[in-house]
């Protein structure tokens, strides 16, 4: 039986902007082979502020400890009672096997979040074209399902790439979507046929002689493209060489950038000399563990933390997420973080750990 209870106006219930959230699975749903939607609600009376195409991180109660795993929103904030991620689980996927395996309805886990700027909110365009591949397609039907409740007549080409015809996920509701919003041009391409499902639409990978074919105007577009590493790869390369304005070329990408190495806290002696300290360390306070810590120049506020035995909770490790996000009560750092924090929240006195160096000692809320 509906619990009539859980039902609150949106005014009685507080917007989700809180770094930490705990969620109630209320409920999962096969999408296609080795694909899965959890939707969730919050335990607190939330209702979910994001922006369409947004992510957050799980934390993941495993058995070997807890999992920080990051995955694109599907659901959209149009309904925003409850979100949902769709996940695919990959060969030797540690966090997404544990999601089937355990998620069922009435299990809570914790959330970080909502991050990231993949979002035609933060691109406005008067056309899009979305392409993806995989699971990729998430964040698109995130924006899509956006666009059908709030501006149905937008014009989207929406371009999704699979293996098989029956792993396009969210076929059916992409073509009865496509019955819906008239501005909107779906076109499906796979590599191989199947004996499951028949098929007689495109066939083949995305290339320069196929993607006109799928969008005759994709220059007059702003362009979303999320999918497999490779796959962005080629379709970026694709698009350069046809001369799109790469300005208008938006991609969600959760590669990390190239780690920088950390100084030991002593240069290599020179030859017969002795060992010099490379700079002083800085004193780091985490006043909620009660620890008094030393930052090793070049070291970052988390590596100071996990060395001193204070857990930050972290994910993306290169400023993306905000998961690691954490108050500074006194002192300086150097932040350089790639859009994991907002202007409003640094005024405020955050920072992100993972991507923080002190310049002067520091007190920390963790
Ligand atoms: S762990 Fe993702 S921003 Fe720090």
């Amino acid at each position: 039986m509906t619990d009539l209870g859980l039902y609150r106006h949106l005014d009685q219930m507080a917007p989700w902007n809180d770094r930490l959230q705990v969620l109630e699975v209320i409920g999962v749903s096969d999408e296609a082979p080795d694909v899965k939607t959890f939707t969730f609600r919050s335990d607190n009376q939330t209702w979910f502020r994001y922006q369409p195409g947004q992510f957050v991180t799980l934390e993941l109660p495993t058995a070997d400890g807890p999992l920080m795993r990051t995955y694109t929103l599907s659901s959209s904030p149009s309904r925003p009672f409850s979100i949902a991620v769709t996940v695919k689980a990959q060969a030797g996927s540690i966090g997404t096997r544990w999601m089937f395996d355990n998620l069922v309805p009435g299990v809570h886990v914790k959330a970080y979040g909502p991050a990231g700027d993949f979002s035609l909110h933060s691109h406005p365009a008067a056309k899009y074209l979305f392409i993806s591949a995989g699971s990729g397609v998430t964040p698109m039907m995130s924006m899509l399902r956006w666009l059908n409740d709030c501006a149905p007549w937008t014009d989207v080409g929406f371009v999704n790439c699979a293996r098989r015809p029956e792993e396009i996920i969210f076929r059916k509701e992409l073509e009865l979507l496509g019955s819906r919003m008239p501005g909107l041009s779906l076109g499906f391409m796979i590599e191989e046929r199947s004996s499951r499902e028949g098929w007689f639409g495109h066939m083949g990978r995305i290339d320069a002689i196929r993607l006109p074919l799928l969008a005759p105007d994709f220059r007059e577009r702003a362009i979303f493209c999320c999918g497999p590493d490779p796959f962005m790869r080629a379709v970026r390369g694709m698009l350069e060489a046809s001369g799109f304005d790469m300005e208008n070329y938006h991609q969600e990408s959760f590669a990390a950038p190239a780690v920088e190495e950390i100084p030991a806290p002593f240069a290599s002696p020179p030859e017969g000399g002795a060992t010099v300290p490379v700079e002083a360390a800085t004193p780091v306070r985490f006043s909620l563990s009660d620890v008094d810590a030393e930052c090793v120049a070049g070291q970052t506020v988390l590596q100071t933390a996990r060395a001193s035995g204070v857990r930050i909770p972290a994910a993306c490790e290169f400023g993306l997420c905000g998961t690691c996000k954490v108050k500074k009560i006194a002192g300086e750092v150097e932040m350089s973080h790639n859009g994991g924090i907002l202007d409003h929240e640094i005024e405020d006195g955050f920072i992100l750990a993972c991507c923080s160096k002190p310049i002067s000692a520091l007190e920390i809320e963790a």
